[in-house]
């Protein structure tokens, strides 16, 4: 029968990722934000938890306009952070636990506060000038002085910013203290793919690369197309469609060439090592950048649809079927479901369905990627006007599109700001924090982190749910389901993403209720339950 055995498959594809967003995992220095040590400090926690491998959000040198985004040392550790010492101890801690370390790389931009940009800025003629991206500017019939072209940043506004200095424009796709890398120039591919090898060397076991789509514009930086469908009060990025700004061809020849450089340390070293690419396109278009087979790319351009869509049955199945039918033959997939730059699961659908989204997410065909937090089940942070801090949420106030609620503090226990910090933290903690927190959730075993240590359990015991083969179960309205299938063993998936009760596929009938996203027992699917059955065989 469908699927394929556990030991055929590397970790990256039986296991689960966990995304570390440092400033909020855990201070140890008592300054409000959390760092290295702090992060080591609860690797127990992560190693019970039951997942495989950490993704940490960036901890190198940064002026943290973009909070770490914006890098000016792709070699070292900021000091808020810590040292590149407990970095190693980290890392090796994570290691000893069975976990894998995951580093963000951003080969994208830089901060202009990086030496390399500082040099490209100082004069036109400076060797690294052309390591970023430099024009002229576009002169009106008057004389006046305009950007090379019509692009637009991620964050809003202009995608160029003048220099004063020497008379040029340079491009950002996202703040201006984010200048864009020229990878056209290939001194900076190879000091990049140096940088990751500097990682690798120090033993990491992978990358998720940022805004990978971005990394080369087409020749000659033509004008993007009007977005028709924009309008005031969407996100002004959305104003043109980044047609040449993103997505260019020469791209993939990059991703191949870092993958070639993480399967040189595969092969020498026996550990597989990955990168997951973060990449926004349609499915279509995302499946290219795995690659063929003579030539792979990353291991994982990142599936966000569960994000991007309505949260709504028929939807998410066809979807799933899209998602499924796009793969190529050695693609693998991947589903997310919550990031430091997404809305909160249990905001966006509410704490009953978190449950359900949750067995979702740990159910599907492909590697899930979990945020922190989303295991406790944190769900709408207000965050008061004077204590916004994300850039997206002030260039463009008011839009919804402030990242900063999900970017708050874990809570761990019932201690003062929930045992993060021993000062008040960068952000404010969830309001119900005193509740919602890892040790009151600990004893609860009806809580979101009691049901996500059983679903984490449960699919590292039955290969069905990792690397079994995918089958959508016919349902109508609320009713999500599908079979997970390896070898003889048949598990069927039933979610319910309504409040009324449905009634169970035929096929649970007789079955081995394994586990259920609600306490009790019922005849039927109860208003926002999620079952996982053992099929009689
Ligand atoms: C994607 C990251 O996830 C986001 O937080 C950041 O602002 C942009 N890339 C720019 O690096």
């Amino acid at each position: 029968m469908g699927g394929t055995s556990d030991s055929e498959h590397p970790w990256w594809e039986r296991g689960v990722v966990y995304q570390v967003y440092p400033r909020s995992f855990q201070d140890s220095g008592g300054n409000g934000v959390g760092d290295l040590a702090g992060i080591e400090r609860r690797l127990d926690y992560l190693a019970s938890l039951g997942v495989d491998a950490i993704w940490l959000s960036p901890v190198f040198p940064s002026p943290m306009v973009d909070f770490g985004y914006d890098v000016a040392d792709y070699t070292g550790i900021d000091p808020l952070f810590g040292t590149m010492a407990e970095f190693d101890r980290l890392l090796s801690g994570a290691h000893a636990r069975g976990l894998r370390l995951l580093l963000d790389f951003v080969p994208n931009h830089s901060s202009d506060q990086h030496p390399w940009f500082r040099e490209s800025r100082s004069s036109r003629d400076n060797p690294k000038r052309d390591w970023y991206i430099w024009r002229d500017p576009k002169l009106g019939a008057d004389g006046s002085r305009h950007p090379p072209n019509n692009w637009i940043s991620d964050f809003g506004g202009s995608a160029w910013a003048w220099d004063e200095a020497t008379g040029q424009y340079y491009l950002h796709a996202m703040l201006p203290q984010q200048p864009d890398l020229n990878w056209r120039n290939p001194e900076v591919r190879a000091a990049m793919f140096d940088v990751m090898r500097f990682w690798f060397e120090r033993g990491v076991d992978g990358f998720r690369i940022d805004v990978l789509w971005h990394i080369v514009k087409a020749q000659g930086l033509p004008d993007n197309p009007p977005n028709p469908d924009w309008e005031p009060g969407i996100n002004e990025r959305d104003r043109v469609i980044q047609l040449y700004s993103t997505d260019q061809p020469e791209a993939h020849e990059i991703a191949a060439e870092m993958r070639e450089i993480a399967d040189g340390y595969s092969v020498r070293t026996g550990q597989e090592r990955v990168l997951i690419g973060e990449i926004f396109l349609p499915f279509g278009r995302l499946a290219a950048w795995a690659g063929t087979p003579a030539r792979p790319e990353v291991h994982m351009p990142f599936n966000f649809s569960l994000i991007e869509n309505p949260w709504d049955a028929a939807t998410i199945a066809g979807l799933i079927a899209d998602y499924e039918a796009s793969l190529p033959a050695w693609g693998w997939p991947n589903w997310v479901l919550g990031s430091h730059d997404a809305q909160r699961t249990a905001a966006r659908v509410g704490q009953a369905q978190a449950r359900v989204a949750m067995m979702l997410l740990l159910t599907l065909r492909g590697t899930p990627t979990l945020y922190q937090g989303d295991e406790l089940g944190i769900g709408e942070v207000a965050i008061p006007p004077d204590r916004v801090r994300d850039p997206r949420e002030l260039r463009q106030p008011g839009l919804g599109l402030g990242r900063d609620p999900s970017r708050t503090p874990m809570a761990w226990d019932g201690s003062p700001h929930g045992g993060f910090s021993e000062t008040e933290p960068w952000l404010p903690l969830h309001s119900d924090w005193r509740a919602r927190n890892v040790a009151a959730e600990e004893r609860d075993p009806t809580s979101m982190l009691s049901l996500t240590r059983a679903l984490l359990r449960l699919r590292r015991a039955e290969a069905a749910l990792s690397v079994g083969d995918y089958a959508p179960v016919a349902g109508d309205g609320a009713l999500l389901a599908y079979e997970r299938r390896v070898g003889e063993t048949r598990l069927l998936v039933a979610l319910n993403l309504g409040d009324k009760a449905l009634a169970l596929p035929n096929a649970a009938r007789g079955g081995e209720r394994l586990l259920s996203t609600l306490p009790g027992e019922a005849t039927e699917l109860r208003g926002n339950e999620g079952l996982i059955v053992r099929i009689a065989a």
